[in-house]
């Protein structure tokens, strides 16, 4: 439908995950599922020695292939991000978002190992997904999980920012920066802020255009709407022991 940001605590989390992680020159950068390329942008910007994306869908001919193209030392690799081929330590940093809460704990877990197989000693893991607000008891969670998972059609797991590091740290991660905001991922200022008023108008256009998507899409704000005590945006970044 046109939304090029779909992260749970917009772009506004992504600086903030950015701004603890710090990419620079001389970084040696794998992001888990790109997607679109929104932080590839930000992340290339920053001119990296070497920028891997890493994504289970192919990407050939697509808005990300567009923004690696002519990039020395940027090159897209069609991987699970459990097994991405790339060698041990290749990395300095690796940024993953919105591509762990659909996960179940056992594949997250699988994930971020990998994360800290492919970073060298020191290296930084950045992460921006969907929590539980500290507060939530687990049962009330759980509806808000069953209920997120009917609408969006995939099971998506969030968790309490405590329990997001505590699976950092059993891979072997330590947590430097703790991050949450609002889940607002279909309002209209988070829209606005994240795409821009043009961004925004092609997306009520597209959506107008198309009945089926926009029940689904109102389905979704409904239940992300009828859910907001639960849930919240999580930002994380953990640094790989020397
Ligand atoms: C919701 S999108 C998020 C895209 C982007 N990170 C962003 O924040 O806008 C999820 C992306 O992760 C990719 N993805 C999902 N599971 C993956 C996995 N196990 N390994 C690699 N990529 C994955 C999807 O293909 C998709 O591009």
């Amino acid at each position: 439908m046109g939304k090029r940001v779909l992260r749970p605590g917009g772009m506004e989390m992504t600086r903030r995950i950015l701004d603890a992680a710090k990419p620079g020159a001389g970084d040696r950068i794998v992001e888990f599922g790109p997607g679109v390329g929104k932080t590839a942008e930000i992340l290339l910007a920053s001119q990296p020695e070497r920028y891997w994306g890493v994504d289970v869908r192919d990407n050939a001919d697509s808005p990300m292939e567009r923004v690696i193209v002519g990039r020395d030392g940027a090159e897209l690799v069609q991987a699970d991000a459990r097994d991405t081929g790339l060698p041990d330590g290749a990395a300095t940093l690796v940024v993953g978002e919105a591509m762990l809460t659909m996960q179940t704990d056992q594949g997250k877990r699988a994930i971020m190992a990998e994360a800290y197989r492919v970073l060298a000693p020191g290296g930084r893991y950045a992460i921006h997904e969907m929590g539980f607000k500290p507060q939530v008891a687990e049962e009330s969670g759980t509806g808000a999980q069953k209920d997120l998972s009917q609408t969006i059609k995939v099971g998506a797991k969030p968790l309490k920012i405590a329990n997001w590091a505590a699976m950092l740290e059993s891979v072997g991660f330590r947590v430097e920066y703790t991050s949450s905001n609002k889940m607002a991922l279909l309002e209209v200022r988070r829209v606005i802020a994240d795409e821009g008023i043009l961004g925004f108008l092609r997306i009520i256009t597209n959506v107008a255009r198309n009945p089926a998507a926009r029940k689904r899409i109102l389905a979704m704000r409904a239940t992300f709407k009828a859910n907001q005590e639960y849930l919240c945006a999580v930002g994380l970044v953990a640094v790989k022991p020397e």
